[in-house]
This record gives C-alpha cells, sequence and structure tokens, in this order.
C-alpha cells in the first residue's frame, strides 16, 4: 500500500531501468547461441526473472557478476527437458516468446503463469504455431495458458497476422529458427523490432520489409554482449510527471528512443510538450538518449492509427496526461489494451473517473475532456486497486502527485514486474 499527496516542482535527474523487451530477448537469443552472453543494463523485473528462471529449468547456465549477466549459451539445440511446468509469473512476453522457442524442440513442456497471465488470449500465438505444424494445446480448452507444448518439426510459413503484436510476430520469428525454409510474418502495422534488430546481431539472417519480416533458419546463433538502454515504458511515467506537476524540471538519462517505441513522444510533442532529446546516440544497435522533461501547457490531441504499437504500454499514463490538457483528446485504435496485465480500458477508466476526471471508455480507447475550455478538472484523491497491473499502478502514483486529498494505492508492490525501486526514484525528485 502507498500513499501519495499532492506536491510541486519535481526536480532531478535520473536513470530508469533496462528496457524489459530488450532483457527478455538478450536472456532467450543468448540461451540459443553459441559461446558467453553479456548483458549490461539488464532488468531485473519479476518478468525478466521469469525469463530467466525458464531457461534455467531447461539447462542453461546464467549468472550474474558485478552488474552484468553472463548467459552461457548452448546453441539452437542445446536445451534440454525441464523436469517441472515452466513458471511465467505475470510475463506475456516470456510466454509468447518461448512458445515459439519450445514448439520447435525435441522435448515436451508445459508453460503457466499467474492469474492474470492465466486469462490472456494465447489463441493468437497457438493458430501460427499450428500453422508451422506445431502441437500447442490449451490445457483448459479456453485458448489460454497452461499451454502444453510437444515439440516437433516445424514448417515454414508466411503469417499474415491480424495484430499489430510484437510479441505474435517474434514467438513466430522464433518458431522460424527451427523450420524447413524462410519464415515470413506480416502484421497491419509495425510493432516493435527487438527481436529483429537483435537477432541479426547474434548472426540470424533476418530481412524486414515495410510490415513484413522475413527470417531464414540460420545454422548458429553467436553470443554477443549486449547494452540494454532504459525503458521508455518506464521512462514514461516521469516524463508525464514532469510534464504536468506544476514547476518542475526532470532530466531522464539514457532512455531506448527506438522509432517503434517512442510513439509517446510524438504525442507529448502533439499536445505541446516541452521535452528535449539531449546526446543522442546508437548504443548496441538501438537508438537512445538523455531527455530533458519540463511543465508544460498541454492541449488535447487524437491518438490512433499506426502510432498505437509504438506507444501500447503508454496509453494508461497518455490517457493521465490527457486529464492535464486543455480540450479533449481521443484515444482510438486500442482494443489490445483490453488484453493486456488488465482491462486498461476499463481499469482506467473507473480509477479515473473515481479521482473526479471527465473520461468516456469506448470500445477501443477512451475520450478524454477538460470540464471546460480552459479549466483542467481537479482530480482528487482516492483508493486506487489496480488490478495488480504494474502500469496501473505506477499511472496513479503520477496522479497521485497532482490530486487533492490522499491517493492511496493498494497493491503497489506490483510494480516490480517491471520497475523495481520506482517508489525511491520517485520520492527523490520530490525533496
Ligand atoms: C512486448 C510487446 C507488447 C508490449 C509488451 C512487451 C514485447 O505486447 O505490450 O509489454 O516485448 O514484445 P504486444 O506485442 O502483444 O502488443
Amino acid at each position: 500500500m502507498k500513499k501519495i499527496t499532492r506536491t510541486t516542482g519535481l526536480k532531478g535527474t535520473l536513470t530508469v531501468p533496462g528496457d524489459k523487451s530488450i532483457s527478455h530477448r538478450a536472456i532467450m537469443f543468448g540461451s540459443l547461441s553459441e559461446g558467453t552472453t553479456t548483458i549490461h543494463g539488464f532488468l531485473k523485473g519479476a518478468d525478466c526473472l521469469s525469463t530467466i528462471d525458464c531457461f534455467r529449468k531447461m539447462g542453461i547456465s546464467i549468472e550474474e557478476k558485478d552488474e552484468t549477466i553472463y548467459v552461457h549459451g548452448k546453441g539452437l539445440h542445446g536445451l534440454s527437458k525441464p523436469e517441472e511446468t515452466l513458471d511465467v509469473g505475470n510475463s506475456g512476453t516470456t510466454t509468447r516468446l518461448i512458445s515459439g522457442i519450445l514448439a520447435g524442440q525435441d522435448f515436451d513442456t508445459v508453460l503457466s503463469g499467474d492469474a492474470s497471465l492465466n486469462s490472456r488470449p494465447m489463441g493468437r500465438i497457438m493458430k501460427p504455431l499450428s500453422m508451422m505444424g506445431a502441437d500447442v494445446t490449451s490445457i483448459n480448452n479456453n485458448g489460454c495458458a497452461p499451454l502444453s507444448i510437444k515439440g516437433h518439426t516445424l514448417n515454414a510459413i508466411h503469417y499474415d497476422s491480424p495484430v499489430a503484436s510484437a510479441q505474435v510476430k517474434s514467438c513466430v520469428l522464433l518458431a522460424g529458427l527451427y523450420a524447413e525454409g524462410k519464415t515470413r510474418v506480416t502484421e497491419p502495422a509495425l510493432s516493435r523490432d527487438h527481436t529483429e534488430r537483435m537477432l541479426r546481431s547474434f548472426g540470424a539472417d533476418i530481412v524486414s520489409d515495410g510490415n513484413t519480416c522475413t527470417i531464414t533458419p540460420p545454422e548458429t546463433l553467436h553470443g554477443q554482449h549486449i547494452e540494454v538502454p532504459g525503458d521508455i515504458s518506464s521512462a514514461a511515467f516521469f516524463i508525464v510527471a514532469g510534464l504536468i506537476t506544476p514547476d518542475s524540471e526532470i532530466t531522464i538519462k539514457n532512455v531506448g528512443i527506438n522509432d517503434t517505441r517512442a510513439g509517446i513522444l510524438k504525442v507529448c510533442q502533439d499536445m505541446g510538450a516541452d521535452i528535449t532529446l539531449l546526446n543522442t546516440r546508437e548504443e548496441g544497435g538501438e537508438p537512445v538518449a538523455d531527455l530533458l522533461v519540463k511543465t508544460s501547457e498541454l492541449h488535447g490531441t487524437v491518438v490512433g492509427g499506426s502510432i498505437i504499437p509504438t506507444l501500447i504500454d503508454e496509453l494508461p499514463v497518455i490517457a493521465l496526461m490527457a486529464c492535464f490538457a486543455k480540450g479533449k483528446t481521443i484515444i482510438k485504435d486500442a482494443h489490445e489494451l483490453r488484453v493486456k496485465e488488465s482491462d486498461r480500458i476499463a481499469i482506467m477508466t473507473e480509477n479515473l473517473t473515481e479521482m473526479g476526471a471527465d473520461v468516456i471508455d469506448t470500445d477501443d480507447g477512451f475520450i478524454i475532456n477538460s470540464r471546460s475550455e480552459d479549466s483542467i478538472p481537479v482530480l482528487h484523491g482516492a483508493e486506487i486497486n489496480c488490478s495488480m497491473d504494474h502500469r496501473i499502478a505506477m499511472t496513479f502514483a503520477i496522479a497521485g502527485l497532482n490530486a487533492d486529498g490522499e491517493t492511496m494505492i493498494t497493491d503497489s508492490d506490483c510494480v516490480d514486474v517491471s520497475y523495481p525501486g520506482f517508489f525511491a526514484q520517485l520520492e527523490a525528485l520530490n525533496n
């Protein structure tokens, strides 16, 4: 339980933890490579620890020394059958990506997670995997985990994905490592491309052409050094905090700004935000910058279409930001929010309404209004139940800093899924 009260003047410099998507992939691809992969800046959040745990259970030695993770890969065919069910915890990325890998092994596995994970849709990976000849079943026959995966020889496909999802794309590409021939995925809009970038650096032949990406199965992958940039999805909470909290100035260092992830920066710019990118550079194949964020007069905007996959995890905090913008903000085409760690459209609408915001939920997003042309609604504190969803907890911590009275976040420990240390960093800026 955390209690948050109104503040002004957030000041300081911080470094957010490593990117969650990149951290997962570094463990997975390192495990499938010849030689040792070293990872610097790895996110030690619960989700990525679930990925480490799964690969250790399949015989991969993964150790940590002096803030570096060492993954002693055993090659594409070096995993061994785990003795127990693989526990994927709360992590959709672990589940969907590892399923692609497991489908092509010569042993059987069972994957299961927590209550939230075991209610998220897995049909979206079961379908393409079964087209490739895989044997993946939902044990409770409800399209969700627990999943039983019986290793199988796989054939290549061209998968036209109905959903712009990096998890689906990556699952199919990873199964493609084990398939006969070239595996191709086309998605309706480009989702994050970390799998393509990183697999290429490990030596795989992956060609991207617009929204289509093709993998030719390699003979081997080779261990690499991975520098994990700061996670823009974690930085997002401090970006919004800096913009909406009066008299604030925050520098967030070493943030990954890959175009397929940085949609929030475009939206902030559209809303009139004062954010300066400093020291823009490339590290480990990913673009990175320091962000200088200052309190800004924001105005409403429309967020929809192909930008959605580039900011999908930031939409809860973008919805909060819209409550502090003049005029109307419409967020649309974001139906995927309903199948994240919680139904984020429902839970954001419920909690923002509870705090006095003017928010209407739609099938695929939100309509958020200031109460009149120039008056921003004053939020008031409330008890926030975030359904154990880490991003909802962090969003309402920022809301509470800008609300009258007390905001109580009941299940605040869930932030550890992606951002251990979040509350300590927030407090340090608030002193
Ligand atoms: C992720 C992709 C996104 C995102 C998730 C991480 C990844 O999911 O929401 O937090 O690492 O590939 P979808 O690809 O299903 O949208």
